[in-house]
C-alpha cells in the first residue's frame, strides 16, 4: 500500500521539441519513444501511480495525439485481440488507458520547462504537487519519488531531485550549490544555476527530473523573466523559492539509484539494454548475445563505425 501524503496531483510536461532526438521526433513527442516495448512515459505514469498519485495532468505541445491515443482506448484492436482470444495482448494494449486518471493542457508556443508548469495552474490550484519528466525515467526498484513526498510533507518545502554528475556533464543540467541538514540524503539547496558554462558549475550535484512543488511557485514562475536559452527556466523560478525562507525554501533529495534520460541518444540505448536485460522474456538471449558482442568488439574494436 502506498503511504498517504498531501499532494495529490502530478503533471508531467511534454511539451518539449525535442531537437536532440531528430529525426525521431519529428512527428512524435520524445516521450512517446519506446523503451523496450512501452514509450517512455507509461513507466513514469506507472512510477507515479505506484505512489499512490493516479491523478495526473500532461502538459503537451505539438503532436500530442500519439500520447493522447496511447492513454484511451484502442477499440477497434482491443476487439480484434479479443475475437482472437489473445488475452495477454489484449491486457497490454488495455492497461495504459486505465492506469491513471489522465487530463490534458496545450502549452502553445514551447517557451520552456517553468511555462509548461505554469500551464498545470488551473488544474493543480492552491495545493502542493509533484512534476515528473516525462523522458527520465527511474528505475521501478528504487523509491525516490515516495522519498521526496515525505521531505515535503516533513519540511513543508519544495523538493528537488539531486544526483551527482561528472563535471564534463555539468552544463547539461540545473546544478545546485546545497549545505546539510541533519539527514543523509536530504540537503538545504541555498543556490541554483541553470545549464552553467563548461567549467564554471559551483558543484557537482544536477537536478534531475522529479519536483515536488507547493503552489507558491505559478506566482513565482509568473514574474520569472526568460532566462537561459530565452526559455522561462523552472530552475530559476526554484532559485527564488530557494532564497525565499519564509516560504519554506528548497530542499534536495540526493539519489543514487538508476535514472535514465531518454531524452538523450545514448542513455536512451542504455536505458533499452538495461531494462531489456532484466526482463524475464528477453534478459536471457540478450545477454547472451551481449557477451558475444563485446567480445567480438574486443577483438575487432574500430570495424563497423559509422556517423
Ligand atoms: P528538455 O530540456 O529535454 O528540452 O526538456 P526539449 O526541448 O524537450 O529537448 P531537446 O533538448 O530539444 O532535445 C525537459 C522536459 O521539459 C519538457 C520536455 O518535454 C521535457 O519533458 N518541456 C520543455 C516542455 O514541456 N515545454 C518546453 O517548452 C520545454
Amino acid at each position: 500500500m502506498p503511504m498517504r501524503h498531501s499532494v495529490t496531483k502530478v503533471v508531467i510536461p511534454a511539451a518539449g521539441l525535442g531537437t536532440r532526438f531528430l529525426p525521431a521526433t519529428k512527428a512524435l513527442p520524445k516521450e512517446m519513444l519506446p523503451v523496450v516495448d512501452k514509450p517512455a512515459i507509461q513507466y513514469v505514469v506507472e512510477e507515479a501511480v505506484r505512489v499512490g498519485l493516479p491523478d495526473v495532468l500532461f502538459v503537451t505541445g505539438r503532436n500530442k495525439n500519439a500520447l493522447e491515443n496511447h492513454f484511451d482506448r484502442a477499440t477497434e484492436l482491443e476487439a480484434i485481440l479479443m475475437r482472437k482470444g489473445d488475452e495477454e495482448r489484449l491486457q497490454r494494449v488495455s492497461e495504459s488507458s486505465v492506469l491513471a486518471n489522465v487530463h490534458y493542457v496545450r502549452q502553445g508556443d514551447p517557451l520552456g520547462l517553468g511555462h509548461a508548469v505554469l500551464r498545470a495552474k488551473a488544474h493543480v490550484g492552491d495545493n502542493s504537487f509533484a512534476v515528473l519528466l516525462g523522458d527520465d525515467l527511474i528505475d521501478p526498484r528504487d523509491t525516490l519519488l515516495e522519498r521526496m513526498l515525505q521531505v515535503h510533507d516533513q519540511r513543508d518545502t519544495c523538493v528537488v531531485a539531486l544526483m551527482e554528475v561528472d563535471a564534463a556533464q555539468a552544463h547539461l543540467y540545473g546544478i545546485a550549490t546545497v549545505e546539510p541538514t541533519d539527514e543523509d540524503d536530504v540537503v538545504r539547496v541555498r543556490g541554483l544555476v541553470e545549464k552553467p558554462e563548461p567549467g564554471s558549475a559551483p558543484s557537482n550535484l544536477a537536478i534531475v527530473g522529479r519536483y515536488v512543488l507547493k503552489p507558491e511557485i505559478f506566482r513565482v514562475l509568473e514574474g520569472t523573466a526568460p532566462g537561459r536559452g530565452g526559455e522561462i527556466q523552472l530552475t530559476d523560478a526554484l532559485l527564488t523559492m530557494a532564497e525565499d525562507d519564509a516560504a519554506g525554501g528548497v530542499h534536495g533529495v540526493v539519489f543514487r539509484g538508476r535514472r535514465y534520460d531518454t531524452g538523450d541518444k545514448l542513455d536512451y540505448i542504455k536505458a533499452n539494454v538495461m531494462l531489456a536485460c532484466e526482463r524475464e522474456d528477453l534478459g536471457p538471449g540478450l545477454r547472451e548475445w551481449l557477451r558475444e558482442h563485446v567480445l567480438e568488439m574486443e577483438r575487432q574494436p574500430e570495424v563497423g563505425l559509422a556517423t
